[in-house]
C-alpha cells in the first residue's frame, strides 16, 4: 500500500497545524492509503551549515534528529508539510528540514522526484499566502507533484484548537488530503 506522511512543523503540542495535518491524513486514509503523522516537537533539526560534504557522502553530517525524519520522507510516496506562520513565513524547524532534505534528496539521486504532496499553512491573521508559496518552492524544485484542492491549503486560528472553528479551512485540507491519496495511488502504487 502506498504511504502518505504528514509532518507538523509547529513547536506547539495539540496546536492548529497538528490538527490540520491530521485532518488531511484522515481524509487520505479514508481514501485508501497508509498514513503516518510526524511532529517536529522535541526534535532537534539544526540549520544547514553549507559544508557541502553531502555532495560526497550523500548524507548530512549534522548529528541531530534529521536523519530518521528524512528517511521517512524518502520512503513515503506522499509528503504533506504543515507549518504555522511565524512573522510571515514558515517556522525555523520547517525551514531547516526542507533545506537539508532538499539538498540530501538531490545528492542521493532526486529521491523526491515524482512523489505527491504539498503544504498546509495556518496563521492568526496574515502571511498564509507567502508561507504557502514559500513551501511550494520546495515541492516544485524537488519535482514533486502537487494537487490543487477546493481552495489554497490555508486556515485561520490563533490559540490552540481555534482552527477547529475554521470550517472552510478544514474542508480544504481534507479535500487536499483526499487528492494527495488518490493521485499517489494512481501514480505510485
Ligand atoms: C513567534 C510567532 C510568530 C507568529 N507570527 C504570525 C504572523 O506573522 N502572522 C499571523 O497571522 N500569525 C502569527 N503567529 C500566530 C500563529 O501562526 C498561530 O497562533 C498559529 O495558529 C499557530 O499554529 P500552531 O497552533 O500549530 O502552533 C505567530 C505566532 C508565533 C508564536
Amino acid at each position: 500500500m502506498v504511504k502518505v506522511i504528514g509532518i507538523s512543523g509547529s513547536p506547539r503540542k495539540d496546536g492548529n497545524t497538528e490538527f490540520l495535518v491530521k485532518e488531511a491524513l484522515d481524509a487520505a486514509k479514508q481514501n485508501g492509503v497508509e498514513t503516518e503523522f510526524i511532529s517536529l516537537i522535541g526534535k532537534r533539526i539544526d540549520p544547514c551549515d553549507a559544508c557541502n560534504s553531502c555532495r560526497k557522502t550523500k548524507r548530512c553530517h549534522i548529528d541531530d534528529d534529521f536523519e530518521p525524519i528524512y528517511m521517512k520522507m524518502e520512503e513515503a510516496e506522499g509528503i504533506i508539510i504543515g507549518s504555522p506562520v511565524y512573522f510571515g513565513s514558515a517556522t525555523p524547524q520547517v525551514k531547516a528540514l526542507i533545506d537539508r532534505a532538499g539538498y540530501i534528496q538531490g545528492r542521493r539521486g532526486d529521491k523526491f522526484k515524482g512523489k505527491v504532496g504539498g503544504p498546509i499553512v495556518v496563521a492568526r491573521r496574515a502571511g498564509q499566502n507567502f508561507t504557502f508559496a514559500q513551501l511550494l518552492f520546495f515541492f516544485f524544485i524537488t519535482e514533486m507533484i502537487i494537487p490543487g484542492a477546493s481552495y489554497w491549503n490555508i486556515a485561520f486560528g490563533r490559540e490552540k484548537g481555534e482552527a477547529r472553528q475554521d470550517e472552510e479551512g478544514i474542508e480544504t485540507v481534507r479535500d487536499f488530503g483526499m487528492k494527495v491519496a488518490s493521485l499517489t495511488k494512481k501514480l505510485l502504487s
